[in-house]
């Protein structure tokens, strides 16, 4: 199969696990592409966190309201950043696509931007994967990545198909400097 694998990766961490998951398909015997998903300006960890820290109070409430948590995975909105301009700006040459990205609370704003431009969804088959920090909570981290991320390819006519969340042990904003 012909697979695009279209990533945004902040630090490093995503784009790695890119590379060893196109290896393998690779050894499959699929063809992989890549696209490197880029922000026009990447932000330095303190505006990014604090573009996304109006989230924080409804994932703390939704620890405990079930009901709250529904509602705020079926709503929130995601701020959007420009992203450079597209290598494939059209997907509907390949057979598979695979999305890739960190967690950034919710649905890193590069993604959401992505997953409304890019052309060429319509019927296909998705996967995503992604790393974060933590270990993968099921509600703290991959309700509010996933279940998102489902919804705003469902409305672009794909369907999520499988996902992977790898934890990096790794958050740049736990770092000094
Ligand atoms: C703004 C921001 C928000 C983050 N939110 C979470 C989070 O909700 N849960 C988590 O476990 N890690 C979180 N992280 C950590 C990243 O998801 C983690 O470091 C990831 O592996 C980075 O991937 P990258 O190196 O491909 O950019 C966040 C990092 C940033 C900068």
């Amino acid at each position: 199969m012909n697979i695009l694998i279209a990533y945004y990766s902040r630090t490093g961490h995503t784009a790695e696990l890119a590379v060893l998951i196109a290896e393998e398909l690779t050894a499959m015997g699929h063809t992989i592409d890549f696209e490197k998903i880029e922000p026009v300006k990447e932000d330095h960890r303190w505006p990014l966190l604090w573009r996304t820290q109006w989230y924080w109070g409804g994932l703390v409430i939704g620890l405990v309201s079930n009901k709250y948590r529904e509602y705020f995975i079926e709503n929130y909105k995601t701020p959007e950043v420009d992203i450079k301009p597209l290598t494939h700006p059209d997907v509907s040459k390949y057979d598979r696509i695979c999305i890739a990205s960190p967690k950034h609370t919710i649905v890193p704003c590069a993604i959401e931007r992505y997953l409304r431009q890019v052309e060429g969804l319509k019927n296909k088959k998705v996967g995503y994967f992604a790393t974060w920090a933590g270990p993968p909570l099921k509600h703290f981290e991959v309700e509010h990545l996933f279940r998102p991320a489902a919804d705003r390819l469902e409305r672009r006519g794909a369907k999520l198909v499988s996902i992977l969340g790898l934890s990096s042990v790794y958050h740049e904003s736990l770092l000094s400097g």
